[in-house]
């Protein structure tokens, strides 16, 4: 693919970026693609943009790409098809250059697997390997005050891997995609058999005894589901213990109609709506996406339940209305403290590894924002205002523009950490950073114009 003009955009003689974005998930991979499009459109007007990674290169949920997992979104909502699906960036287009299009037409399917999946963002993130400093965490934004108004923020970064080599770039604008932090049980910790799904196939190498025993996955969403199913089939000397205080899988509604909450304007629905509304919504459809698990994973999981029972062997225990209330690491693997709710029983799993399946949380963005957090302005819970075009309000003499891709479910819905709406937001990101560009163009022209006539009349 050509050279992005982007790369051979003049800055403005200042040395400052336009944009910084932390974070290269697939949401700041979108946005990096937006600016990309919109740099060829309109090279004089070119954005120039730079990301940092904390991970050595670009990784989607590594430790989850389990054998045949499948995406839980379709591929038509790619990184780009969304907004423009003549994108050189399309998944069919990805295919096409794989030589796998046709072969993909005859699987019939809209959900092609993780792996697949992962695949496609590598590609397109391949494009961006000179804009994105991989192995460098994000750990501090400053301010840049210039005569009271702060036009712009430095980011610095250190080497991820030992935190040395301290770095600082200025931008006038930084978009946070951070994604999500890993939720373990309170007063539980993870370790070398206590593991959260994020690192499953990381971890699960370090196992090295030829025979397991038991496994034990705690919690009864998808990334529960896929682990039970993973480490049934990766081990058939193990017993694998499903532990949740629901009575069953629930299946994730992804029928047409409540589909629709992860369309775009679904996202122009919900900000244009009171509170109440946008509280009622989210707790109505929480079961197209929060401890739900894809329907046909169920089944598979009750065959399997099944065939236990006709083979006698019964490898695949489900222990629900069963909550965990502890885990012990012990010298050879670590052990489950469960209580049975309905009968209030207590006992213990000794297992090979404890694998908590329990989700993650939002990480508030002002905790990197420091001493710029007081400035952005929040709702009567304390949660940050974000503006329709995905930036936080700050206070009047904040110029620098700080978005947000992830973590504005309250203000902008459902689909605040997922994978729906990333083609359509990274555009309105985009062109909310040139209307902002061009409205401080039209700013300085005027605050020139008035300095010349000062000028003269003092002449
Ligand atoms: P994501 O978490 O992917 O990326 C954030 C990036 O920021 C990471 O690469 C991280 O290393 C980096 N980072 C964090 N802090 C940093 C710092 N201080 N400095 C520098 N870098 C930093 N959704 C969906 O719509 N359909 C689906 O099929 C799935 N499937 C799915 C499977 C699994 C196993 C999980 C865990 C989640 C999903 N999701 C999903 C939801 C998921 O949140 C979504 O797919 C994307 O990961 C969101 O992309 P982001 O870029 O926002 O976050």
């Amino acid at each position: 693919m050509p050279r992005s003009p982007e790369e051979s955009a003049p800055d403005r003689g200042d040395g400052v970026e336009d944009l910084i974005g932390i974070g290269f998930g697939p949401a700041n991979l979108a946005l990096a693609i937006a600016i990309d499009e919109h740099n060829r459109r309109a090279p004089a007007e070119a954005l120039r943009v730079g990301f940092v990674e904390r991970q050595e290169r670009f990784g989607w949920h590594r430790g989850m790409l389990l054998e045949g997992a499948t995406m839980q979104v379709s591929f038509l909502k790619d990184l780009v098809t969304m907004r423009d699906p003549r994108s050189r960036f399309t998944f069919l287009t990805y295919l096409q250059e794989r030589g796998r299009l046709a072969d993909f037409i005859n699987l019939r399917t809209f959900y092609p697997t993780r792996v697949e999946f992962h695949d496609y963002f590598e590609w397109c993130a391949a494009e961006f390997a000179g804009r994105v400093g991989y192995g460098r965490r994000a750990v501090e934004i400053r301010p840049v005050e210039t005569g009271g108004r702060i036009g712009a923020v430095d980011v610095v970064t250190e080497a991820a891997a030992d935190g040395a080599g301290r770095q600082v770039r200025r931008a006038r604008n930084i978009v946070v995609g951070t994604g999500l932090r890993p939720r373990l049980p309170e007063g539980v910790t993870a370790g070398e058999r206590v593991w959260h799904t994020r690192d499953l196939l990381h971890r699960e190498p370090q196992l090295t005894e030829r025979r397991h025993r038991r496994f034990t996955v705690v919690g009864a969403g998808q990334s529960a589901a896929e682990a039970v199913e993973h480490l049934y089939r990766t081990y058939p000397d193990a017993e694998i213990c499903a532990v949740f205080s629901r009575y069953g899988y629930s299946p994730a509604d992804d029928s047409p109609f409540a589909n629709r909450i992860f369309d775009p304007s679904a996202v122009d629905d919900f900000y244009a709506a009171p509170q109440s509304v946008k509280k009622s919504l989210l707790d109505y459809h929480a079961n197209t996406n929060y401890a739900v698990v894809d329907g046909d994973l169920i089944t598979s999981l009750y065959r399997t339940l099944y065939q236990d029972r006709v083979s006698g062997r019964e490898r695949l225990r489900i222990l629900n209305t069963t909550r965990l209330t502890g885990v012990e690491h012990t010298p050879d693997g670590a052990r489950a403290l469960v209580r049975n709710l309905a009968t209030g029983e207590e006992y213990a799993l000794e297992s090979d590894a404890v694998v908590l399946a329990t989700g993650y949380t939002h990480v508030d963005p002002r905790e990197l924002l420091g001493p710029l957090a007081p400035a952005c302005l929040t709702d009567g819970d304390g949660r940050l205002r974000v503006d329709r075009d995905h930036r936080i309000l700050t206070s009047d003499h904040v110029d620098a523009g700080i978005y947000l891709q992830g973590g504005t479910e309250h203000t902008h819905g459902i689909t605040s950490s997922l994978l729906s709406t990333l083609a359509v937001r990274s555009g309105e990101i985009c062109d909310s950073l040139l209307l902002r560009r061009t409205g401080r163009q039209l700013h300085a022209d005027l605050a020139g114009d008035q300095d010349e006539r000062i000028g003269a009349a003092a002449r």
